[in-house]
């Protein structure tokens, strides 16, 4: 059980230690191997995602990754961007499956911003796919138009149907191991491209008669994610609608300090990372929360390596890290105690059992 781990930038290498630690201390025999991935490798070695963290990623079951990007790299050309290494590392790995749930705690029901009544309980999974769509389409780029003379911009939103059909089976089966529900999202009204998603998404469903499914436009489900989050279980979205409902999604839980997420490929290789950014304001100050992070390790052990009963023990000691009332910043609020990345940390690896 070979994991690539990959700190990145901003406060990406103090959660992914909180992260290894408590690995650590399942005692599993995971080998870790660490690499550079965004800003840092840029730095070092010129490159995003240098040939030794390809390798180094291939070779390995899981990537476990922290966060990447930042600042001081934000005005170099696009191939020097450590986002660029991100949408690289999940194209090569072919990590086309995103899953990012949005679950809210009970004890952080205060961190909403929205009514406690219209988020207690919320429990949603974002099923997005990653590999394809506006962000991978050709053409692409900026150009002057010979006849206008006036530059234009150019993306390609395109989905063949097999890219479709299996992002559309893993929405299906997750569901199945859920409340069975999924609601696939599009533009049908407007996009030919989403009209075809929509075609194949009903298409595959007779696969799986014991889902319901049924179809949203994007619009309204930005609108009802915020009106009645509650009425969704799986969400199955395209790459860019599923990149601005997951951070939508992540709001209404209050706290996007707290949410993991998995990038998976045929195989259940899998990238895990925290579905928050790198957060440069903090970076190096031990304030970030590392429960995502930690949260995320514990995907790692379900879906990669099938270690269920693992999975729950790292969650069950997250709860009950918060029941006991530790907090980080984010997650603060009078009467509660708070606590810096590594104090947060110890007190999982205490909650362990
Ligand atoms: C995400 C991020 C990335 C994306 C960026 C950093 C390229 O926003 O993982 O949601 O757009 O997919
Ligand atoms: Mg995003």
């Amino acid at each position: 059980m070979k994991i690539c781990v990959l700190p990145g930038d901003g406060i990406g290498p103090e959660i992914i230690e909180q992260a290894v630690r408590v690995l650590k201390a399942l005692d599993l025999k995971l080998e870790m191997e660490e690499g550079l991935l965004g800003g840092c490798a840029i730095d070092a070695v010129k490159a995003p995602f240098p040939e030794a963290t390809q390798k180094l990623a291939k070779d390995a079951d899981a990537v476990l990754m922290g966060a990447v990007g930042g600042p001081a790299w934000d005005n170099n050309p696009r191939e020097l961007r450590p986002e660029r290494g991100l949408l690289r590392i999940r194209k090569d790995l072919e990590l086309f499956a995103n899953l990012r749930p949005a679950i809210l705690y009970p004890e952080l029901a205060n961190a909403s911003t929205l009514k406690p009544d219209v988020v207690a309980g919320l429990d949603i999974l974002i099923v997005r796919e990653l590999t394809g769509d506006v962000y991978f389409g050709q053409p692409r780029g900026i150009h002057v138009d010979p006849t206008s003379g006036e530059r234009v911009g150019i993306n390609t939103m395109i989905y063949a149907e097999s890219e479709i059909r299996r992002i559309a089976r893993v929405a299906f089966e997750a569901a199945r191991k859920r409340n069975k529900r999924v609601c696939s999202i599009d533009k049908m009204n407007v996009l030919e491209c989403t009209q075809l998603w929509r075609d194949v998404v009903i298409e595959t469903a007779s696969d799986y008669p014991d889902i319901e499914l049924s179809h949203m436009l994007v619009d309204n489900a930005a609108m009802q994610l915020v009106k009645a989050p509650k009425q969704f279980d799986v969400l199955l979205t395209g790459n860019m609608f599923g990149d601005i409902l997951s951070d939508e999604a992540s709001m209404l839980t209050g706290s996007i300090g707290m949410l993991p997420s998995a990038s998976l490929d045929e195989n259940n290789k899998g990238l895990y990372e925290p579905s928050h950014g790198s957060a440069p304001d903090i970076a190096g100050q031990g304030l970030a929360n590392p429960l995502a992070t930690i949260l995320s390790a514990a995907m790692m052990l379900r879906y990669t390596f099938e270690m269920e009963d693992q999975a729950v023990r790292i969650e069950d000691a997250v709860k009950k890290v918060l029941a006991r009332g530790y907090r980080t910043v984010d997650i603060f609020e009078p009467g509660t105690q708070k606590v810096g990345t590594k104090a947060m940390g110890d007190a999982v690896l205490a909650a362990l059992g």
